[in-house]
């Protein structure tokens, strides 16, 4: 946005290994929610490439890159982005209905995800009633839906308590150890570092490996 332009990236070479945690860890501004978008096929990089599960995502038309983001890519974003005025339910619903499964295979899989993320006794709440952490929970649920390979998390930590945190942080932990995703975290938070396998540091648009 603007005329201004940013160098937001810069020499970024980065390898996400399936079945782990990896933190791409810095202070706000530093390129972490462009890191991820990209990662994502949200934006393109200017130049470079992003290999996803062995394909290109510039070799990718537009279409075949919504599919896959649709299909194998769950978002967990910064501010949620849940819709409002939709229960929790039908808010982890809609990635289903938007890959046109049925009524009962949809049911199955929002109750799934939940009682994985302990909200299934909040599933007819709206939005707007539910705290920071709930909500949180809410968007974590919609990102697992699909049954993505593949988590991308902008500062899934940021807007929850120090408690909550860790919990959502845990909750990630089980996903990798029971179903095999592989999580990119993108987080500001010092009590978020310790769960990943891999962590990286992010400053000014440059990265390094912290080990
Ligand atoms: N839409 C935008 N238009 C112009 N510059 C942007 C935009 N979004 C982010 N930036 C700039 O890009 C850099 C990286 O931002 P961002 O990836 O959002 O960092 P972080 O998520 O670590 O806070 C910052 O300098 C920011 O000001
Ligand atoms: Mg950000």
């Amino acid at each position: 946005m603007g005329s201004r332009e940013v160098e937001a990236l810069k020499d970024i070479d980065l390898n996400i290994p399936s079945g782990k945690m990896v933190i791409v860890k810095g202070p706000s501004g530093s390129g972490k929610t462009t890191i991820l978008n990209i990662m994502g096929g949200l934006d393109q990089p200017t130049s470079g490439e992003v290999i996803l599960g062995g394909q290109k995502l510039n070799s990718l038309s537009e279409k075949e890159i919504t599919d896959l983001r649709r299909n194998k890519i769950g978002f967990i974003f910064q501010s949620f982005g849940l819709i409002q005025s939709f229960t929790a339910f039908e808010n982890v619903e809609l990635p289903l209905r938007i890959q046109h499964k049925s009524y009962k295979l949809r049911n199955r899989r929002v109750e799934e995800c939940l009682e994985i993320v302990g909200l299934a006794e909040r599933k007819d709440h709206r939005i707007f009633e539910l705290s920071g952490g709930e909500q949180q929970r809410g968007g974590i649920a919609r990102a697992l839906a699909v049954n993505p390979s593949i988590i991308l998390a902008d500062e899934p930590t940021g807007e929850v308590d120090y408690l909550t945190g860790q919990k959502i942080m845990e909750l990630f932990q089980e996903m990798i150890d029971q179903q095999g995703l592989t999580i990119c975290v993108a987080t500001h938070d010092p009590s978020a570092m310790e769960y990943g396998d891999i962590v990286y540091e992010i400053r000014d648009g440059k990265i390094r490996k912290k080990g």
